[in-house]
């Protein structure tokens, strides 16, 4: 049920990210699937959960970095406008999307910025992504997830 839910959302978001991709290239629509899924299985119905929202697991910390993005004619002062996005899959991939227009980089410094760099951007945040996401319990179960989706 769950997976279907998610194919049905990934049908649609290729006209979200195509605009984007071309400024972000080696992120494509398998590593968004997966970090979706590494976050939380790419729970669209998981809620807000200690500081964390939508099937990202988006903070606001992460939500103002990435300007504060808002679902169509709602407006960023609006009480509930961060949670209503990130819990929305299209809004929190704008989120996203815009948070590594911003940050996105080699964090692990192998002359290429791909999805393992987009990985350590979302699990590290992007001003410190350069630490191993293994050297922790719950980066070692990350990306056990994520490895479990590609
Ligand atoms: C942790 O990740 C780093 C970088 O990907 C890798 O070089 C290292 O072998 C990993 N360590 C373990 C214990 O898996």
């Amino acid at each position: 049920m769950k997976n279907c839910a998610l194919i049905i959302t990934l049908l649609g978001i290729a006209d979200v990210i195509s605009e984007d991709l071309v400024k972000l290239p080696n992120l494509d629509a398998q590593c968004i699937k997966c970090l979706c899924y590494a976050a939380t299985g790419c729970d669209l119905t998981r809620g807000c959960v200690e500081g964390y929202c939508g099937p990202f697991k988006i903070s606001k910390i992460y939500w103002i970095d990435a300007d504060e993005q808002v679902l169509p004619n709602d407006e960023k002062i609006r009480a509930g406008a961060y949670e209503d996005c990130a819990l929305n899959y299209d809004c929190a991939l704008k989120i996203v999307m815009n948070y590594f227009t911003k940050y996105g980089k080699d964090c692990n410094e192998d002359g290429v910025t791909n999805c393992e760099d987009y990985s350590m951007i979302n699990f590290n945040g992007g001003w410190q992504c350069q630490p191993a996401i293994n050297r922790t319990d719950a980066g070692k179960a990350w990306l056990e997830r994520f490895r479990l989706c590609s």
